[in-house]
């Protein structure tokens, strides 16, 4: 699939005012009664390597990577029928929802695994707009590094200040000499124990260097998604002067960005204003976390935009309706405290009620903890909490590697970075922490249910990074 079909597509689907959902839903269906559109789990192909370049064999939704765009308007209900086709157990979670928690997706907390052949119904209701995305919560390390994850989309209410969105999902890919994903790698203890699985070739909605085509003087809303198991990745729109006006899908005061770069953690999402030039050019975008590479690039060419009407001149998106006041007073205080990895100090740690040295925790392939408890499902819930309750959570890094913690069912505040109380009103739903950092959090227990808190680094999650809470 090329790339100029993807954007072309897209953009007949946002031209027809009702058109909403790349899916097909019609629109207010469940106000007249469920009605579940397929999504299918199972193999294809994708061309990861280079364009028309060798076909790697891959798991996504619908056979493809990125699975369909899925886009609904904000307050309502997609009724989403996952059909698994895949030869191991697989569920949905839908990133950053704040769902009702039956429909959560974690396989052995809030669901079974969907066995193979076998189905699940979901009904993702989306309190938020924004930029969400979907994927397994069942063997995510495997799962998603062989391609199963998509986009979901809640649009905003009233006129857009933009033109058209572009959706970009980068991920890192491992490809061995075959130009297949290295399978055989998946699992490597190595890479648990240290940053987890890193690729060695970059895509742009699967693809391996996208091409955006765009018209002078257009303003582009830029949906930019970090897909990749573990990898951090610093974005540069060299040129393109992007205005931030959400992250994490929650609206933040728009404000340029520094050195034009965004740097995402796995998971996170930053959604960017972009007014291309009134002249012909190539902008190319860089990933830059390292030594900088070309990832794709915007080819601003053609007539000039045309509208029927100016666009507003207010980029700010609207509220959602995230809990209004943190009583930070009355608070449930929770430390969370990370340990464990290559080069760290961790020498022990509770596995499955008992305290094991680092050796026979390596044996079991949980080298993280959470708090001294190498996590899993079948551990005690983290904390309870009553329904309507702050929680403040101060996270320490005591590793000597970044991790990306993230909280379901819920969106917090960054309150403070190393004690320097965080300027921006920032809600997010996966946080970044440094090696060293001290990073607290707090955010209103309003949504009911057990809830995930882990590294969406997937591999670190795996092996311990991982817990649970209820909110009663
Ligand atoms: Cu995106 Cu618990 O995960
Ligand atoms: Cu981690």
């Amino acid at each position: 699939m090329t790339n100029s079909f993807h954007v072309s597509r897209r953009t007949v689907l946002l031209s027809g005012a009702a058109a909403g959902l790349a899916l097909g839903l019609p629109r207010g269906a469940f106000a007249a009664g469920a009605e579940l559109r397929d999504l299918e789990a199972r193999p294809g192909t994708a061309a990861l390597w280079e364009e028309g370049g060798p076909q790697a064999d891959i798991w996504g939704y619908e056979g493809r990577v990125p699975g369909p765009v899925l886009r609904m308007r904000q307050g309502e209900t997609l009724g989403i029928r996952f059909r698994n086709g895949l030869d191991q157990p697989s569920t949905i979670h839908w990133h950053g929802i704040r769902i009702d928690n039956a429909y959560d997706g974690v396989a052995g907390l809030t669901q079974p695994p969907v066995a193979p052949g076998e189905s699940f119904d979901y009904l993702v209701n989306a309190p938020d707009a924004g930029t969400y995305w979907y994927h397994p919560h069942n063997r995510s390390w495997d799962q998603m590094a062989r391609g199963l994850y998509g986009v979901l989309i809640v649009e905003e209410p009233g006129v857009r200040a933009y033109d058209r969105d572009v959706i970009l999902t980068f991920d890192d890919w491992r490809l061995d000499e075959e130009r297949q994903i290295d399978t055989a790698s998946l699992g490597a203890m190595h890479d648990w124990a240290h940053a987890g699985r890193l690729g060695n070739v970059l895509t742009t909605n699967g693809e391996a260097y996208a091409k955006f085509p765009a018209r002078p003087g257009e303003r582009l809303r830029l949906r930019v998604l970090n897909t990749a198991n573990s990898r951090v990745m610093t974005f540069r729109f060299a040129g393109l002067a992007p205005r931030l006006v959400a992250l994490d899908g929650q609206p933040v005061a728009p404000e340029p960005l520094a050195e034009e770069a965004v740097r995402l953690a796995p998971a996170q999402r930053a959604d960017l204003i972009v007014d291309l030039p009134e002249t012909p050019a190539t902008y190319t975008v860089e990933e830059a976390s390292g030594q900088p590479f070309a990832a794709c690039e915007f080819v601003v060419s053609g007539a000039p935009v045309t509208r029927a009407s100016p666009l507003p001149e207010d980029i700010a998106l609207p509220a959602n309706p995230l809990p209004k006041a943190l009583d930070m007073q009355d608070a449930l205080a929770q430390d969370l405290l990370m340990e464990g990895g290559a080069m760290g100090r961790m020498r022990e740690a509770v596995l499955k009620g008992e305290t094991r040295d680092i050796r026979a925790l390596v044996q079991e392939g949980k080298v993280w903890a959470f708090n001294g408890i190498a996590g899993s499902h079948m551990d005690p819930a983290m904390f309870t909490v009553a329904r309507g309750r702050t929680v403040r959570m101060p996270i320490v890094n005591d590793t000597r590697w970044p991790h990306g913690i993230h909280v379901h069912g819920h969106h917090f505040k960054i309150v403070s970075r190393n004690g320097t109380p965080v300027a921006r009103e920032e809600w997010r739903d996966t946080v970044l922490t440094d090696p060293g950092e001290r990073v607290e959090i707090a955010f209103v227990a309003d949504n009911p249910g057990k809830w995930m808190i882990h590294c969406h680094m997937l591999e670190h999650q795996a092996a311990g990074m991982m817990a649970w809470f209820e909110v009663t």
